[in-house]
């Protein structure tokens, strides 16, 4: 049998993915070693095999077919733009996307003022500002620590993820306007999604299940 090919986000979305992956019977032990420096575990019994990679790797290794799914946070998706499936809503990694600045930034954001807005989505950024407000402004892209552009002056606001909220709170920022919520999504390659199809269909229907018991 061939392995079903899995594409995770390293992190917190890995570990909950196979928590819940563990509720459908799926485990691998040695994924839980907290030392390990491994990048691919197998498990032979249900044919199937889990990589972790960059978050806005996951849409490319599944676009490309490296990966048969993946699991991904929607901000990504948005992002990336690839050709994918994007087919269960994992309902955890739960956090908005919003324009966020110090409180005098919001008299900026009526349409008309030119500002900057710096930001780790570019294009979601670019989207909103175009299509949404219909306004011109200029996108700085950024890497992480995003909250810093608006303190040393670099950007008026940021198009940002939120989850907790505590570190605009904690650097004197606040939510301006939501761009959209957000969650972890399983994607599918097109193709395995044919080839494949009985496969996915139960491992999907089988998650989507443990989701909600
Ligand atoms: C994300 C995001 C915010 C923060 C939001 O950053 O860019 O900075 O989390 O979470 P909160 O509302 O719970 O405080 P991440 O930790 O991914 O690091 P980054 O700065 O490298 O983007």
């Amino acid at each position: 049998m061939r392995y079903l090919t899995v594409a995770l986000t390293k992190g917190r979305l890995a570990k909950q993915t196979m928590n819940l992956m563990e509720q459908i019977g799926i485990s691998c032990e040695e994924m839980r070693d907290p030392n390990t420096r491994k990048l691919i575990f197998v498990n032979e019994t249900y044919g199937l095999k889990f990589f972790l990679a960059k978050g806005p790797d996951v849409p490319t290794y599944v676009e490309y077919g490296a990966a048969d799914l993946g699991v991904v946070g929607e901000d990504t998706i948005m992002e990336e733009g690839r050709k994918i499936y994007e087919v269960l809503d994992l309902g955890f990694g739960k956090c908005r996307m919003c324009v966020a600045g110090p409180e005098e930034a919001a008299r900026l954001l009526n349409g008309q003022e030119q500002i900057r807005v710096a930001t780790k989505y570019p294009k979601i950024a670019r989207d909103y500002f175009n299509d949404t407000k219909n306004q011109t402004v200029e996108i700085i892209k950024l890497n992480g620590s995003i909250e810093l552009a608006p303190i040393v002056g670099l950007a008026e606001v940021i198009v940002d993820i939120v989850e907790t909220g505590s570190t605009l709170r904690e650097n004197g920022l606040k939510v301006l306007e939501e761009v959209c919520p957000l969650s972890a999504r399983v994607v599918v390659n097109p193709v395995s999604m044919r080839m494949e199809n009985e496969r996915i269909t139960k491992l999907l229907s089988d998650m989507n299940a443990a989701l909600h018991t």
